[in-house]
C-alpha cells in the first residue's frame, strides 16, 4: 500500500470509530470536527456569506483595518520568525497581515498548516503571485505534529495565528488543555494570536446559528449525509431537525439534530442504533467569550496579554498574547 492509501484507510477507521463512539453514548453526538467534507465545506462558503453570521465581516475588518498595528506589535522585538498559521484555509483574512509584514520588510516565513492537502496546494501556488517576496511553506497534518516539526527545524521565534474562532468549536476546558498544548511548544518571547467571538446581545449571536433559510441546518444534516456515503449509513434525512440554543450565562451556543421519531439507523454491518422520537444528537458547541474569560484563559494557560484588537462593533476580538521569560 502507498501511504496516502494508508493515510486515507487510516482516517477512514478513525472517522468510522468516532462515529460509532457517539452514537452509542448517552447522550448521543458527534464531533464537528466531521462538517468538513467537500459539500460541507461548501456549505460553510455559504454560512460565511449570510448576513446574520457577523463573525466572518467583523473579524475581516479587524485584519483588514488594523494588520499594520498588529504587524508593529510583532515586529517590536526585532527578530526574525517563523508565522505559523493553524488551520489557514484561503487565507483571506490573514493575507493583509502577511503583506503589512513583508511591505515593512521583516525577515519571517509563512508555514499555513491546514488538515486539507488541496488547501496548501493552493496557498503555495497563489500567494507568492499575490505577495512577491513571501517565504512560504506550507504545512499539511495535524496541528500539534506540524508544531513539533516548525520547531525542530527552525529556532527562530514564534508567532502563532489561530483565528476564525475556532478555538469556539471546544469546550472551555478543552480549549485551555489547548492553549497550554500550544504555550508547551513555545518559548518566551513567542506570540499567540486567536480570534475569540464576544459574548453579545443572545438574539444575535442565536440567529447566527438558526438561519430562516435552513443553512446551517444543512450543515449540520450533511454530516448524516456523510455517514451514509462514506460509512453505509443509512439515516433518512428528513427524519433529524436542526435545533440551536444560546445560553447567555455560559457563553455555550449548542447545536443538536433531533429526532423526528422512533427510528433505527444502521452504520453499515458496525452497528443499529435506536432513536426515540425528540432524542437529541449534541454537534456542536460555538463557545462565546466575555473579555475577562479570555483573560483569565490567557492566565491560566501560561501567556500574558499583549494587545486586543476589536472591530468597530466589538462583536469579535482577535487577541496577542506572549510568553513571558521566566525568573526564577
Ligand atoms: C468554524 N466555526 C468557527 C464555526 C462557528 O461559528 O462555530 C462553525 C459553524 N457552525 C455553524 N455555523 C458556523
Amino acid at each position: 500500500m502507498n501511504t496516502t492509501i494508508e493515510r486515507s484507510s487510516s482516517l477512514k477507521e478513525q472517522f468510522l470509530s468516532d462515529i460509532l463512539e457517539g452514537l452509542q453514548a448517552e447522550p448521543k453526538f458527534m464531533q464537528a470536527k466531521y462538517f468538513y467534507d467537500e459539500q460541507g465545506d461548501y456549505i460553510f462558503q455559504q454560512i460565511m456569506e449570510m448576513e446574520s453570521y457577523y463573525l466572518t465581516n467583523a473579524e475581516m475588518e479587524i485584519l483588514a483595518t488594523q494588520s499594520g498595528s498588529i504587524a508593529d506589535q510583532i515586529a517590536l522585538a526585532n527578530t526574525e520568525f517563523d508565522l505559523i498559521e493553524l488551520g489557514a484555509g484561503d487565507a483571506t483574512k490573514s493575507i493583509h497581515l502577511l503583506k503589512e509584514l513583508t511591505n515593512r520588510k521583516l525577515d519571517f516565513t509563512y508555514f499555513p498548516i491546514d488538515i486539507s492537502a488541496h488547501v496548501i496546494a493552493d496557498l503555495e501556488q497563489r500567494l507568492p503571485t499575490q505577495i512577491p517576496n513571501l517565504k512560504i511553506t506550507g504545512l499539511h497534518g495535524d496541528y500539534f505534529e506540524m508544531l513539533k516539526r516548525t520547531a525542530t527545524e527552525s529556532g527562530r521565534r514564534k508567532v502563532l495565528l489561530f483565528m476564525g474562532a475556532n478555538i469556539g468549536n471546544m469546550s472551555i476546558e478543552e480549549a485551555e488543555a489547548f492553549c497550554a498544548e500550544l504555550k508547551s511548544t513555545l518559548s518566551a518571547g513567542d506570540m499567540l494570536i486567536i480570534g475569540f467571538d464576544l459574548k453579545k446581545n443572545p438574539k444575535q449571536i442565536l440567529a447566527a446559528y438558526d438561519d430562516p433559510a435552513g443553512i446551517t441546518s444543512d450543515f449540520n444534516i450533511n454530516l448524516l449525509a456523510r455517514i451514509n456515503k462514506e460509512l453505509n449509513g443509512d439515516f433518512n434525512l428528513k427524519n433529524f431537525e436542526h435545533y440551536a440554543s444560546y445560553d447567555p450565562q455560559s457563553g455555550a451556543c449548542k447545536s443538536y439534530l433531533i429526532s423526528l421519531t422512533d427510528q433505527e439507523v444502521h452504520v453499515g454491518p458496525y452497528a443499529t442504533v435506536h432513536f426515540s422520537k425528540n432524542e437529541y444528537i449534541f454537534m456542536e458547541i460555538s463557545q462565546k467569550y466575555a473579555l475577562k474569560e479570555i483573560e483569565k484563559l490567557a492566565e491560566k494557560t501560561g501567556f500574558k496579554i499583549q494587545k486586543h484588537f476589536f472591530d468597530g462593533n466589538k462583536y469579535f476580538v482577535d487577541t496577542m498574547w506572549i510568553v513571558e521569560q521566566q525568573t526564577t
